[in-house]
């Protein structure tokens, strides 16, 4: 019985999997007056029950003395700890089966946190392309006002890239990190993550300080691709996308190791960039869903692609289940993901008066930005998300005015493949 303070992990030499521990890891029902769910604890501050057991709390907080066996960071404010954080921080880290997670108040504060954390002025960044339009402009125009350069290469178009990165960052003194968002939005292109950790060694050797590799993992999530696996070191995510999955909550992660996540940790109390206690508890309540509404999408999605496929209007559909598997990126996609996911884009013919009948005929999917939610939504990324971006380099990246990037929910696929057809009808 998990009154007071034992995770039941294990049974009869059964260990316990994700979608059982995201019930109860971590609470005690025992210290919140026997209630079944984790209350919000919704304060700001905590009472400590002496002024020496206060200073004790800010001497490990601030890592001025180091913790005795058994003994942890006690309840200080909310910026630094709450128990709803660390509730949930402990039930996210095991889905990656990693040591540490740490939640932000977007995926956007995740990134940010964890690349300004990384990286020094003189320093550069090795980056996929495309990614996530907000991540774009952080690598693209923020990172370089405080003298960080970034080196892009594109995602599927295989490993020679990102051996030109390299080369091209080699003029740097120092490469801080090899930043990776795969599959890309809104491509779905697929980067190698174990060639990543090779490059990242490599440099390690020359530079003799090895570069985190650093993977934004939001559009497959925990259950489809694990990149700490492939010897990666941090793994970011948009928790409003899969994790939250309801469409009413902005938040994010970073997951890895102790030592990858104390520095970004330290990042995240000074700028204050942590989720607060409601919303942690909102993704708790989505944690105990995320394996049932995932996988469901996951099927929807494969069904919606499958006719979108075969529709006389569409010139193409960029979902991961169609890879041919006897090329370099099938190849890469079997090695490195579980599951195609739900998120794809695909490419009327026509251009974007043809895409924008198309998003405005929708009757049930809605016109709307974001993904990973309970709902289908449909979206025009290189006039919405995307259209930051120069147009140029946003067509070599094939964000394409005839692309609209879907991403599918848990409604019953039949009805979603209705809607397609009518509104693919108009064009
Ligand atoms: C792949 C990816 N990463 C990061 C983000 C940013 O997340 P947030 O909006 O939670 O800041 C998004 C948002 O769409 C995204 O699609």
């Amino acid at each position: 019985m998990t009154w007071l303070n034992r995770d039941v992990t294990e049974i009869g030499g059964q260990r316990l999997h994700p979608e059982t521990l995201m019930m109860g890891y971590g609470y005690f029902p025992g210290l919140s007056e026997g209630a079944v769910k984790c209350p919000i604890f919704q304060t700001s501050t905590f009472v400590f029950r002496s002024a020496g057991e206060g200073k004790r709390f800010f001497e490990l907080a601030y890592g001025l003395s180091e913790p005795a066996p058994q003994e942890s960071i006690g309840l200080i404010y909310s910026r630094l700890n709450n128990p709803n954080l660390e509730i949930l921080e402990g039930r996210l880290a095991i889905w990656d089966g990693a040591e540490r997670a740490l939640a932000f108040s977007s995926g956007m504060a995740a990134i940010s946190t964890c690349l300004f954390a990384t990286c020094r002025p003189g320093d550069a960044v090795i980056h996929s392309n495309p990614v996530y339009g907000g991540s774009d402009y952080l690598l693209d125009k923020v990172l370089p006002q405080f003298g960080i350069r970034t080196v892009a290469f594109d995602a599927g178009k295989g490993a020679q890239g990102l051996r030109d990165a390299v080369e091209a960052a080699r003029e740097t003194a120092r490469v801080a990190a090899v930043y990776v968002e795969t599959p890309a939005n809104p491509t779905n292109g697929l980067v190698d993550l174990a060639a990543c950790s090779a490059v990242a060694d490599e440099l390690g050797r020359r530079q003799g300080s090895r570069p985190l590799v650093i993977v934004d993992n939001t559009f497959l999530g925990p259950l489809w691709q694990r990149p700490l696996e492939h010897g990666c070191d941090i793994v970011v995510y948009s928790l409003t996308k899969y994790v939250g999955g309801h469409s009413d909550v902005v938040a994010g992660a970073c997951v890895g190791s102790r030592q990858a996540l104390e520095p970004v940790h330290l990042m995240r109390t000074i700028l204050g960039t942590m989720t607060d206690p409601h919303t942690a508890w909102l993704l708790m309540r989505s944690l105990e869903t995320l394996e049932l509404r995932f996988r469901k999408s996951v099927d929807n999605a494969t069904r919606v692609a499958g006719f979108l496929r075969g529709h006389p209007k569409v010139e193409r559909v960029a979902f991961l289940g169609f890879l041919d598997p006897d090329s370099e990126e099938g190849r890469l996609y079997a090695r490195q993901c579980l599951a195609p996911g739900a998120t794809f884009s695909f490419f009327v013919k026509g251009g974007e008066r043809e895409a924008f009948r198309v998003l405005d005929e929708l009757q049930l999917v809605k016109l709307a930005v974001s993904l990973g939610g309970t709902e289908s939504l449909a979206s025009h990324p290189a006039a919405m998300t995307h259209s930051d971006i120069e147009p140029a380099r946003r067509a070599a990246l094939g964000i394409t005015d005839n692309m609209i990037r879907v991403s599918i929910g848990i409604e019953h696929p039949d009805d979603l493949i209705a809607d397609f057809r009518q509104a693919l009808a108009t064009i």
